[in-house]
């Protein structure tokens, strides 16, 4: 009994020991700094001639009458108990009428001052059963893009935005490989319609995130929980990407054309910097979540690892830069706790201590920063493809403006190559799980009437563009 009590008395004093020791250095070694915003004049910023200026949207959640995709079926099928999936068991309908509105929203565009609109292409519109192509909806997408360019709005094209059309979800969708196939007629099919007048292509929106939510942590469809499953899908998506690029390469008349990768970042911290597990925790969740793809654009190998459950590995030579942009979207950074009992071992929180935005999200713009120094080593050009803030009663949206182009500008500064900044969203829209309540536009939209209003907090993004009106891209 005393020795056990021994061991047991040394053993702990052990631990305590280590877990001290290597926090200590961890501490020392993974700062996670935070700039003086008191002391900072937000309104020393400069730009170059040339950038893009402008805001990004996806089909699905402003077009409105989308009734053939995987979201529009997880909207009508409630989680246990009949708990529904998207908050207030709202539907995302008419969402903001943008499919009948779009002209008018391109006029917005211009007298805002954009001369870059970001916007995704809806597949299931496109195809809405398999290998038939509804020439209605390509045309409409052409009327997009010609009033776009006759506004001197430079397009970008999103492929992919978390939708997929119901018959591809009933083939198996991205767990199966010979899927891809679908994939790449659908994509090849959109390069040839609208090559001449589109420059900016991106494959998938997010595409660590799509599969960490809809394979891992189960609350975007097809809510499963299955670390296999998980990084298989991450391996379609991936080859997905790689092989699109390399066509749309090929298929290029002029050459010119720029196919960038957006991914989501969100660096993870642990929430308790004196816990060993909670920095074990940031560092497996970081990977899972995006880093593992990074490093295959950088090395041609994708990895994840669950320690003591599963793990993973891809490789594909041809991924290495294959991209011509690499597209951030950048929102906030997260703490990471380490729990036993989670199928991950972690669940994440909001960094404690920072100001939120209405999505609960902190609020730390330097973080923007940092992201473009980490990712610069990629060594191609950078577009901020996504960042904005919701905030329904507009209290916070001009200085969140004023931070992020500010720490845009000291990103230039620097030297880093970065080409644009997309604000999201050009519109408030149907923010997926939490519904219509999240207001991230540019202009608040009236749901009832459809009417657009530009928001008072907007304006300091418009005074920066009059400031420095840039060019677009091509
Ligand atoms: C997505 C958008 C979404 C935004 C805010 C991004 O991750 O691309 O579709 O609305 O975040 O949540």
């Amino acid at each position: 009994m005393k020795k056990r009590g021994k061991i047991l008395f040394w053993g702990s004093a052990f631990l305590l020991l280590l877990n001290f020791a290597s926090t200590i250095y961890l501490n020392i070694t993974v700062p996670n700094p935070e700039w003086d915003w008191s002391r900072i004049d937000t309104s020393k910023v400069s730009f170059p001639d040339k950038f893009l200026w402008g805001a990004a949207t996806s089909a699905y959640q402003i077009e409105g009458g989308l009734y053939n995709n995987n979201w529009y079926l997880w909207e009508r099928t409630p989680q246990r108990f009949g708990v529904p999936r998207i908050a207030r068991d709202e539907k995302c309908g008419l969402a903001a009428n943008h499919y009948e509105l779009y002209k008018e929203d391109v006029k917005l565009m211009a007298e805002f001052g954009l001369n870059a609109y970001r916007f995704s292409i809806e597949w299931s519109r496109i195809e809405p059963r398999e290998g038939e192509f509804d020439q209605k909806a390509i045309e409409h997408y052409r009327d997009l893009i010609r009033r776009l360019k006759a506004a001197k709005i430079e397009p970008m094209i999103t492929l992919h935005h978390f939708t997929d059309p119901i018959w591809f979800v009933d083939l198996g969708g991205w767990e199966k490989e010979q899927n891809l196939a679908y994939w790449m007629r659908y994509a090849r099919r959109m390069f040839q319609e609208f090559q001449s007048e589109v420059t900016y292509w991106s494959t998938f929106n997010e595409f660590n995130l799509v599969p960490v939510s809809g394979w891992l942590e189960g609350g975007f469809p097809p809510g499963k929980t299955d670390f296999h499953l998980f990084a298989t899908v991450s391996k379609h998506m991936l080859m997905g990407h790689v092989q699109t690029y390399l066509e749309f390469k090929k298929l290029s008349r002029t050459k010119k054309h720029q196919v960038g990768a957006i991914l989501a970042i969100l660096e993870a911290r642990p929430y308790n910097r004196w816990f060993i597990l909670d920095w074990l925790a940031a560092y497996y969740e970081e990977r899972i979540w995006m880093q593992a793809m990074i490093e295959f654009f950088a090395t041609g190998r994708y990895h994840v690892k669950l320690p003591f459950r599963d793990s993973f590995t891809y490789t594909d030579t041809d991924g290495i830069r294959a991209m011509d942009f690499f597209g951030i979207n950048y929102y906030t950074r997260t703490a990471v706790v380490f729990n036993f009992f989670s199928p991950t071992f972690y669940y994440r929180i909001q960094l404690p201590g920072f100001p939120k935005t209405d999505m609960g999200w902190a609020i730390y713009p330097e973080g923007l920063y940092f992201a473009v120094k980490r990712y610069a080593s990629l060594g191609v050009p950078i577009i901020i493809t996504e960042s904005g803030v919701a905030d329904a009663t507009d209290t916070i949206r001009a200085r969140f403006i004023q931070q992020h182009l500010y720490v845009l500008s000291e990103i230039l500064r620097a030297g880093y190559d970065v080409r644009g900044f997309y604000y999201w969203s050009l519109l408030d829209n149907f923010e997926w799980l939490e519904g219509f309540e999240k207001r991230f536009g540019l202009f608040e939209v009236d749901y009832k009437t459809f009417k657009r209003t530009l928001r008072e907090g907007s304006k300091e993004y418009q005074k920066i563009i009059r400031q420095f009106p840039g060019r677009g891209g091509s």
